[in-house]
């Protein structure tokens, strides 16, 4: 067997328990399904789609490894409290929190309405601190298990490109996603004495529900292609792989940074021909 089919035959999770949210659909449903393939148990967060949830933990018990649908909206301290209740009692504990429920309203800034706004921060901000905080008292309270990880835990933020570029008519999105990379380095800088690590991975524009008004219509999807160099949109594996490598141990001296997935987006395509 070569090197590379015998990386392939190894479980890099093997014993691991993840929770991932927002895994009924897109990229979490991608993630979920990965980090089961590679040896972890998956609890398959969902809000409302009950249905595709089920789907995603037969996928992965397909892999032989525990699974479980739970639902809560991330929003609501309540709600996340009683998951990761569930989640331990399941799985006994927890070793990797993939934060990635999501959602977009989008409206001109100047007719925004603070219902609008305050909903995108709820889920997309308030949610990745609700889950994180839950995440990081777990794997404080255990500690290092050394022939389990050389980290008490992993915490993984699904931002996006939109931490960096700003995008008109999206202010509540970009604003939390900007507020992800803050809340991930503070807490990455705060939490690295507990041996717990924190990550973010930046995707692009990848083909899922939430953008398919775009990638549907010919005329929005050339003009989005126009703004990624590789000239091709991003597949919710193209996610999944990276962060079944930052769930890993491979990536242990990778601590408090984002990682873009973005097909080059972020290389200000736009001075390709000139500036
Ligand atoms: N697709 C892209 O191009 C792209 C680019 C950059 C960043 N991202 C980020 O990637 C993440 C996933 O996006 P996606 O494209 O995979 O979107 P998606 O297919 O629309 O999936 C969103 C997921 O979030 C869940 N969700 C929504 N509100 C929730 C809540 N209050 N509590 C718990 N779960 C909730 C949904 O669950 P239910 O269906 O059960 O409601 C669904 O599983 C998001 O954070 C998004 O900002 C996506």
């Amino acid at each position: 067997m070569n090197q590379k089919s015998r990386l392939f035959e190894i479980k890099r999770l093997k014993g691991l328990s993840a929770l991932v949210t927002g895994a009924s659909s897109g990229i979490g449903m991608a993630i979920a399904v990965a980090l089961g393939r590679e040896g972890a148990s998956v609890a398959v967060n969902y809000r409302s789609s009950e249905d595709q949830a089920n789907e995603v933990v037969k996928e992965i018990k397909g892999y032989g490894v525990n699974a479980l649908g739970v639902k809560a909206d991330v929003s609501s301290p309540d709600q996340v409290e009683a998951m990761f209740d569930k989640v331990r009692e399941k799985f006994g504990t927890l070793d990797v929190l993939v934060n990635n429920s999501g959602i977009q309203k989008d409206v001109p800034f100047l007719e925004m309405s603070p219902k609008d706004w305050q909903k995108v921060l709820d889920v997309n901000l308030t949610g990745y601190f609700l889950c994180a905080q839950q995440a990081a008292r777990e794997f404080k309270r255990r500690g290092v298990i050394p022939e389990r990880s050389p980290s008490a835990g992993k915490i993984i933020f699904i931002s996006s490109v939109h931490e960096l570029i700003p995008w008109s008519n999206h202010c509540n999105y970009t604003a939390s996603k900007g507020g992800v990379m803050m809340l991930m380095k503070s807490i990455a800088q705060e939490l690295a004495p507990m041996k717990i690590r924190v990550n973010s991975i930046a995707p692009g524009a990848v083909k899922t529900p939430i953008n398919e008004q775009v990638w549907s219509d010919p005329e929005k999807r050339d003009e989005l292609l126009k703004l990624i160099p590789v000239n091709r949109l991003g597949d919710p594996q193209d996610i999944a792989t990276v962060a079944v490598w930052l769930a890993s141990d491979e990536s242990d001296y990778v601590h408090g940074t984002t990682i873009f997935v973005d097909g080059g987006m972020t290389l200000y395509p736009g001075f390709a021909a000139g500036g």
